[in-house]
């Protein structure tokens, strides 16, 4: 989704720029653009495309000197993804970018029209700026004409305005975008995140909502709730992975291990950040999500029902937030998210809490919207995921809803000694088998290029397996743009079965601990109808086409978090196969700040 980068200083500001929106690259674009105001002339680039388009475009072009800049990489909602769509959008002497949809710019752009304004672009953001120097008119002082700006404005934002009546000043708004300043030896920063920051700052401001303002380059340190930032980035880079997502199924073992540490050993569960008394008066749950995230939540419920005996219920977030959805205080009110900024997950977040019930977040970045905004957080720790199909946030958010399963149990005083034992022995095992068996990948590089061409997918499972089927389907679909289903494996003879035949591939995920001589039957039912079907489990399966083997494990859960990771690494090699650029997959983005 759009991100924004802002810079004040005297360091060379194109570099600077281009290489933070670099940075949020990965939550997915069309076009981008910079704009570099120094020594009063205000110069903007943008293009189309890769952010080499736009370095290509401003190729010649040098900002030595004291000056500011913003940047933006744009996902498009309002206007297809043309230069004149790109940001910074332009007025007369003021450049603009914005993370975020303004709900009432019709309203303002048909007020501005009357007052002589004309329009370059389809986008909501340039009523923003016009508006601003339409301010301008009734006032010199920039400051004032920015917050009466801001004031008329409906819908999220996070917004860099630059103008060359005030140069040296980024004007800065926030409400529902995330917007982050920093401030490094060389100048202040700005970002839609701390990873476009990091490595130049030492101290960062998460904006909360309703901040605004303008920066210069001595003001940072008047700004509230100052951070230390000490991120390591080299931390975020690929390791020798041909891409991020690739290092990303590698490192699960070791981020899962962080995800339990400090929480979970011998002796039983810690959840700090959980108050006492916060189970005190819950006895329903009810987990809310968007994608993959969705899924995890998905498969949380059946832990959650079996282990700690629960009721729980699973929504989608953009379908909850709707419904006028009937909830009860007796309920616990969960959100999963790996960025923390998901827009339905937020909205349905504020949606709980107007209702008075007690929220809790999972969720992968400390700091941002979802975390400030619940009551309580248990944090995934799985480091910052850059691939756009998530992998090591849904291992780590499948952790952290197991732990709390048990968290729960042990409360309710339903696990003694030797069955606490036993979660714990497995958690330890599950972890283990994230762990990447070479033979393993090299066996899905070789299988991959069988399934390139048929006419979709079939993933089926059944209990836990049957979300971890639906992940599988979705994680091939979001980086190969092949047409795959996720089904439980018992519904396929209620329908979607007519689809089967050769060129159907079916992916069964067949777990020698539970339910396993019904799976079995289904993929019998589907070998019958000559889909060609290739089986992931740790035995031999008869009706098998292919056989993918996972190493032999003692329950279920190991044989989960090792079906996770082959069907992970089977989307990575279907995708490179065929050309596509994995950690940025087509249409979409890591980062959905919009509804
Ligand atoms: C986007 C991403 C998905 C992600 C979903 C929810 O669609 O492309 O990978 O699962 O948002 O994101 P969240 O950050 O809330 O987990």
């Amino acid at each position: 989704m759009c991100g924004i980068v802002g810079y004040i200083g005297s360091s060379e500001k194109k570099e600077i720029l281009i290489n933070g929106l670099k940075e949020l690259e990965y939550r997915g674009y069309d076009s981008a653009g910079i704009a570099v105001l120094c020594s009063d002339e205000l110069k903007t680039f943008r293009a189309v495309g890769k952010i080499c388009n736009l370095e290509n475009k401003c190729s010649d072009f040098l900002s030595k000197g004291f000056g500011v800049g913003i940047g933006h990489t744009r996902w498009a909602t309002h206007g297809k993804p043309t230069e004149t769509n790109a940001h910074p959008q332009i007025a007369e002497f003021s450049n603009i970018v914005h993370n975020g949809i303004i709900e009432n710019y019709q309203e303002i752009k048909k007020d501005l029209e009357q007052k002589g304004h004309s329009f370059l672009s389809q986008t909501d953001t340039e009523v923003v700026v016009r508006l601003f120097e339409e301010s301008l008119k009734h006032t010199e002082d920039g400051l004032e004409a920015f917050k009466q700006t801001i004031q008329s404005l409906k819908g999220a934002y996070a917004i860099l305005l630059i103008s060359v009546k005030y140069p040296g000043r980024i004007f800065y708004a926030k409400n529902g975008s995330p917007l982050v300043i920093g401030k490094g030896d060389d100048g202040v920063y700005f970002g839609s995140s701390d990873a476009c920051v990091m490595g130049y700052v030492n101290k960062v401001v998460y904006l909360e909502d309703g901040d605004m303002g303008y920066m210069d380059v001595d003001s940072f340190e008047s700004l509230k709730n100052i951070r230390s930032l000490e991120k390591n980035k080299a931390f975020a880079q690929k390791d020798g992975f041909r891409y991020f997502m690739e290092k990303e199924i590698y490192e699960q073992h070791k981020v899962l291990l962080e995800t339990m540490m400090g929480r979970v050993n011998e002796e039983g569960v810690v959840l700090e950040s959980i108050p006492e008394d916060f189970l005190e008066g819950i006895n329903e749950l009810t987990i809310c999500a968007c994608g993959t995230s969705y899924h995890a939540a998905m498969s949380g419920k059946y832990l959650l029902e079996r282990i700690a005996k629960i009721r729980t219920n699973v929504l989608m977030a953009s379908e909850f937030r709707y419904a006028n959805p009937v909830m009860k205080k007796s309920e616990l009110f969960i959100v999963i998210s790996q960025s923390g900024e998901t827009a339905d997950t937020l909205e349905a977040l504020k949606l709980a809490k107007e209702n008075r019930l007690k929220t809790l977040a999972i969720c992968n970045v400390d700091n941002s919207s979802i975390v400030r905004e619940s009551d309580a957080v248990i944090l995934t720790r799985a480091g910052i995921e850059k691939g756009v199909a998530s992998t090591k946030a849904f291992a780590t958010q499948m952790m952290v809803l197991w732990i709390f399963g048990v968290y729960i149990a042990t409360q309710k005083n339903l696990l003694d000694k030797e069955g606490f034992q036993k979660q714990f022995k497995s958690m330890v095992r599950a972890i283990k088998a994230t762990e990447v068996d070479p033979k393993l990948h090299e066996r899905l590089k070789r299988l991959s290029k069988r399934y390139l061409h048929g006419h979709g997918f079939f993933f089926i499972g059944r209990d836990v397996f049957y979300p971890l089927a639906l992940e599988g389907a979705l994680k091939l679909k979001e980086i190969s743009y092949l047409h795959a289903e996720g089904y439980p494996s018992g519904e396929m003879k209620h329908g979607p079965i007519a689809l089967a035949d050769s060129l159907l591939f079916t992916i069964a995920l067949v777990p020698q601990h539970l339910l396993s001589e019904k799976i079995k039957s289904n993929v019998e039912e589907l070998s019958a109808r000559d889909s060609t079907i290739c089986v992931i489990s740790s035995q031999e399966v008869q009706a098998a086409d292919d056989m993918v083997y996972i190493n032999p494990a003692q329950d279920y859960m190991e044989e989960f978090f090792s079906m996770m990771v082959a069907l992970q690494l089977l989307a990575l090699e279907v995708a490179i196969k065929l050309g596509n650029d994995v950690d940025m997959p087509r249409n979409l983005a890591k980062s959905v700040t919009v509804e």
